[in-house]
This record gives structure tokens, sequence and C-alpha cells, in this order.
């Protein structure tokens, strides 16, 4: 028994992470995103076509229940002018339950759920996948790669094979980031959205566009995050300076004792 199981111990250490890794998720391409790394924050400019993206594609299909229209110009996000963002909000319709019936939305309004029914809400779902599963291995790659979330969403767009079947009455694509197929139809194919800041609209560019966004949904206060981060690691600093200092000031008497102690 034991030795079955060390050998099935060594098979395993020895497939090593690649092969657990692969799992269910197929390829993720590592997107460098201007977000990543201590460093990172969200590029404004990227956020505002992942805005038109997904506006203009995947609104169609997925919601986004869970964000406000007023969110649009917060701090560290797309960051619309105020006018930009009333006008945005009123191109959609709410219900009015005290009017019973529909009026534009307002700013304090949040984005309609999912027009379709099994297509999943988007608010959250940058941080609801991970593109790099872990830990395996050395149990380092996330602390490297992070979650990749918006990796996965990216290459989620990028990646269908062009193979199709049909299962039960439903279509479903083929798609190697999925890993699988799945039933969402390839909804970019380039030049889907004129970008006005000239940006070439490619398949991939507004991939990472639209991912972008919806990591900054699924985590608005990043920008912020990170910069309470910075605050608190100067603060421990000057602190450990500071109780260093008094500590070597604390003992400087009985040390000087010591030393003009004589020699035993
Ligand atoms: C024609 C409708 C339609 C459009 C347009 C569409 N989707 Fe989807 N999407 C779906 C459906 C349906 C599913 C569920 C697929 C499944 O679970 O088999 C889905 C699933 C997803 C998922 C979840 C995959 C997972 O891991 O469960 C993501 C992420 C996604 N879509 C992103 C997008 C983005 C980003 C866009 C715009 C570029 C978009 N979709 C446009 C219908 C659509």
């Amino acid at each position: 028994m034991i030795k079955q199981l060390a050998i099935a111990a060594t098979a395993l250490s020895l497939s090593g992470g690649g092969a657990l890794a692969a799992g269910s998720v197929g390829e993720i391409t590592d997107y460098a995103f201007p977000f990543e790394g201590p460093f990172g924050s969200y590029d404004t400019q990227q956020l505002q076509r992942g805005l038109q993206v997904y506006t203009e594609v995947c609104a169609a299909c997925h919601g986004l229940r869970y964000v406000a229209f007023r969110n649009l110009s917060d701090e560290g996000g797309p960051m619309l002018p105020e006018d930009q963002m009333r006008a945005y909000a009123e191109f959609y319709e709410v219900y009015d339950a005290e009017l019973d019936d529909f009026r534009p939305a307002k700013p304090t309004d949040h984005f309609p759920e999912s027009a379709l029914e099994n297509a999943p809400d988007l608010s959250m779902m940058a941080k609801a996948r991970a593109g790099f599963h872990g830990p395996y291995g050395t149990g380092l790659s996330q602390l490297f790669n992070g979650m990749g979330g918006a990796e996965y969403i990216a290459s989620l767009l990028t990646k269908y094979n062009g193979s199709e079947k049909e299962e039960a009455g439903t279509v479903l694509y083929g798609n190697d980031a999925w890993g699988g197929y799945f039933a969402m139809a390839q909804p970019l194919w380039g030049d889907d959205v004129e970008y006005a800041d000239g940006t070439e609209a490619t398949i991939e560019q507004q991939a990472v566009d639209v991912a972008a966004f919806l990591m900054w949904t699924a985590e608005p206060k990043l920008n912020a995050r990170k910069e309470a981060g910075f605050t608190a690691v100067a603060f421990l600093i000057v602190l450990s300076v500071l109780l260093y200092l008094t500590n070597k000031r604390l003992w400087a008497p009985i040390k000087r004792k010591e030393k003009s102690q004589p020699a035993e």
C-alpha cells in the first residue's frame, strides 16, 4: 500500500504542474495589462475603449447589473466627463416601478441585467474566472502571474477555432481557451467598433480592451487600493526607523555601563 502510494506520488510529481494546470481550461495568453504589478494602474483610454466594445457588442447579450452608470465618471475608472456619462445613461431604458413604465436611465441606475437568459452577467466575471491556476508545482505561478481573470476573458474572445457542433438543439462553438465547446458564438471579428482615439480595432485589441474594462467593473478600486498599500509601506518604514533609534537610545546607558566594567 505504502509502496503504491509512493509510486503514485512520484508519478504525480514527475508529471509536474503542467499536466494539472491543463485541466479543463485551455490555452491562456499572458497579456500584459497596464494594471498589473505593484505599480500598475488602469489606463483610462483603454477602459473607455473597453466600455465602447462592451456597449456595442457584448451588451446585446450580457448585463452588468452591479455597475451604476455614475461609476463611469469615478476616479480611476473610465472617467467619462459628467455630461457624457449622463448622456450615456440615457441610452438605456429602465423600468421604474413608481411610474409603472420605462424611462431613460439616470446616473444612479445600474446597467441592465443580461438580455439573453443563458449569457452570464459580466460585472464580476474577471474575478470569477482564473486564467492561471495554482498553486501547483512551485506554487509561485499565481504570485508572479496573478489570477489571470482578464487574460482568460481576452483569450476566450480570441481563440475561437472555427469548429461548431450541435448538442440537444443548440449550436456550440469550439474555443481553445475554453478547452472545448461552449454556447457563445464568436462575438468579435475585427473592426466591430470604430475607436474615437484612432486605435486600430483588431480582434485582439478589442478583446484586451474589453477584458481590461471588465477587470475594472470587477475591481473598481484597484488604483486606490494600491495607493493605500504604498502609504502603508512608507509609514511602516518610517516607523521601523523610529523604533530602531528609540531602542538604541533606551539601551545606551546600560551598554555604556557594561563597557566600563572591568573584564572578569
Ligand atoms: C449573442 C450573444 C452574446 C454576445 C454578443 C456575447 N456573448 Fe458572451 N456569452 C454568451 C453566452 C450564451 C454565454 C454562455 C456560454 C456557455 O456557458 O456555454 C457567454 C459567456 C461568456 C463568458 C463566460 C465564459 C465562462 O467562463 O463561463 C464571458 C467572459 C463572455 N461571454 C464575455 C463576452 C464578451 C466580453 C462579449 C463582448 C465582446 C460577449 N461575451 C458577447 C452570449 C454572448
